[in-house]
């Protein structure tokens, strides 16, 4: 090669190695959750209704317009999308060469270009823009954005949210609304826990009882589970039915959210059992629980009558939801029914089972095993892997992160989840009651700065990290009724996992803060109710019902 060009060539190199791009923390710019890399530009772009939003493709043209819808109120009027290039627009444009969720997103003085690696990643340079557009303040339906570079792409494949229904139920609107918040922090999976001891609200066709009697429960208890002996003597209940359900699952791909569902096995399904009793070890009678805790009461195993039941339920589940994961799961089973029955034990004693635990091992392989069938994989929680699993089952790591270890020193796809960092039904302050807490589940508190501080590969070597799929939060719903209490928990807590699985493993709390105060003001913007602990060291108070006071 000859001198001339060899220097070019180290020239050209040493501008890319060179440090032109700041670490996100550098910048006056806010987003959450922190990008890989802003690199403050020259100038300045004005943005306003007039601004065309071009694309370089049509399958970018939903986003766009979704973009142009919620951007109006800001700038006043609508932009409009066109598939036309024009001067000082903002230009959406895919680019194979980079990963399906990462994106480039450049402002510079003669407009806004966006390079998504997909769709996706589009979707995603959107949602960090419309914060730079609301914490620019606009003015007179104009939003000046300052010239930057914003290259970015997540940590984990995984960014998940569960919401419990079954506890309590949130109306298809609701489940929606959910589904925004989880776009705006880039979470790409909505885990969907359709049914428990307290209800089932997912409607099946072939079983049309199990949204009449299994949907309904006569009671629930008010105050705290295990101190409280108060029933509020009201029928609760409800369901989803298949079209709402299709509906939301439609609403959510468009914003680039998978929805798994979940049915739960063998445990919490004493409301399948209200509806069916033939499929409990004693016959029942079994009631929809009005209750909290664990029941004694599953499905049997060793009845084929169970398995018939499973399988029916899961192919209309299929037709539902196009995921390529099934929640079955397999958290908090006692084995007491399993022990005394003689069905339970003969299964033992044909399949030549060691005990009740591999009893439970082998009901969980059965189901993986139709389901891979069906084209699907399954994901259960960590009790799963007591009796053993097969390799192609996924761990979702909730009592800690010790099954999460476990399962990828095993060579499993792991989820973490863990209580003691992404249960976000636990109280938010350390203070809990002191600081005017509404009832929480747990003992413990997952404050926000605890859920920032979670590291999802602690305790793990490099290889072994390579399992860990990524990270969620649960909302379980024993003590929240209302949505907008959900609300209360969700936020800020998500912005805080959203941070953890997408954003490199810095933390730099005071930067998280400064950022923080912005997203706050899409929150205000966008109406959603969040709690003020993290914010203002104090809440301006939830809408504490009697239901919900400490006790
Ligand atoms: C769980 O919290 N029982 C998974
Ligand atoms: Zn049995």
């Amino acid at each position: 090669m000859k001198p001339l060009r060899l220097l070019a060539i180290a020239f050209a190199a040493a501008i890319i190695i060179a440090p032109q791009s700041a670490h996100a923390g550098d910048t006056d710019i806010c987003i959450v959750p922190k990008p890989l890399s802003i690199t403050d530009g020259e100038g300045s772009f004005a943005i306003s209704s007039a601004t065309r939003i071009s694309i370089g493709d049509e399958s970018l043209r939903r986003s766009a317009e979704m973009f142009a819808e919620d951007m109006s109120m800001e700038l006043g009027g609508r932009m409009t999308v066109s598939d036309k290039k024009s001067r000082k627009s903002i230009s959406l444009n895919l680019d194979q060469a980079m990963e399906s969720e990462e994106y480039r997103l450049e402002v510079g003085r003669n407009g806004i270009s966006v390079c998504g690696g997909s769709e996706k990643g589009v979707f995603y340079a959107l949602q960090s823009l419309k914060q730079l557009i609301i914490c620019a303040s606009p003015t007179n339906g104009k939003a000046v954005l300052q010239a930057a570079t914003i290259i970015d792409k997540p940590r984990f494949a995984y960014r998940g949210a569960m919401l419990d229904v079954c506890r309590h139920k949130f109306t298809t609107d609701e489940v929606k609304r959910y589904i925004d918040i989880l776009a705006l922090h880039k979470i790409n999976t909505f885990h969907w826990h359709l049914t428990d001891d307290q209800g089932w609200r997912i409607e099946i066709k072939r079983y049309p009882e199990l949204t009449q009697t299994g949907a309904m429960r006569k009671q629930t208890l008010v105050g705290r589970y295990r101190t409280s002996k108060d029933y509020d003597g009201t029928p609760y209940g409800g369901y989803f039915t298949q079209d709402e359900i299709r509906d939301v699952v439609k609403y959510a791909a468009e914003r680039y959210i998978t929805v798994i569902p979940e049915i739960e096995m063998p445990g919490h399904a004493v409301a399948a059992l209200a509806t069916y009793p033939k499929l409990g070890c004693t016959g029942g009678p079994y009631e929809v629980l009005t209750t909290w805790g664990i029941s004694e009461d599953v499905f049997c195993a060793g009845s084929e009558e169970t398995f018939e039941f499973i399988e029916n339920v899961l192919t209309e589940v299929l037709e539902l939801f196009p995921s390529e994961y099934i929640h079955i799961g397999g958290d908090e089973c006692p084995k007491v029914r399993w022990k005394a029955c003689p069905k339970c034990q003969r299964r033992i004693s044909e399949e030549g089972l060691a005990n009740e635990a591999e009893l439970q091992s082998y009901f969980m392989k059965r189901i993986e095993r139709w389901l891979n069938g069906h084209g699907r994989k399954i994901i259960g929680w960590d009790e799963i892997l007591q009796g053993g699993i097969t390799r192609s089952a996924t761990i979702m790591s909730w009592r800690g992160t010790k099954g999460g270890i476990a399962a990828a020193a095993l060579g499993n796809r792991v989820i973490m989840s863990p209580n003691t960092y992404c249960y976000i039904d636990y109280y938010q302050t350390e203070g809990r009651e002191a600081a005017g807490e509404p009832l929480a589940n747990g003992r413990r508190s997952v404050t926000m700065e605890k859920l920032y501080s979670f590291e999802p590969l602690e305790g793990l070597t490099e290889e072994q990290g390579g399992f860990i799929a990524g990270v969620q939060v649960n909302l379980w719903t024993e003590y929240i009724k209302t949505f907008d209490h959900a609300q209360r928990m969700l936020l800020p807590r998500l912005a805080a996992l959203s941070e953890v699985g997408w954003s490199d493993r810095t933390r730099d709390l005071d930067d998280f803060r400064r950022r923080m105060r912005s997203l706050r003001r899409v929150y205000d913007r966008e109406g959603y109710v969040y709690s003020t602990y993290f914010f203002d060291g104090t809440d301006t108070g939830p809408d504490t019902e009697p239901n919900n006071t400490n006790q």
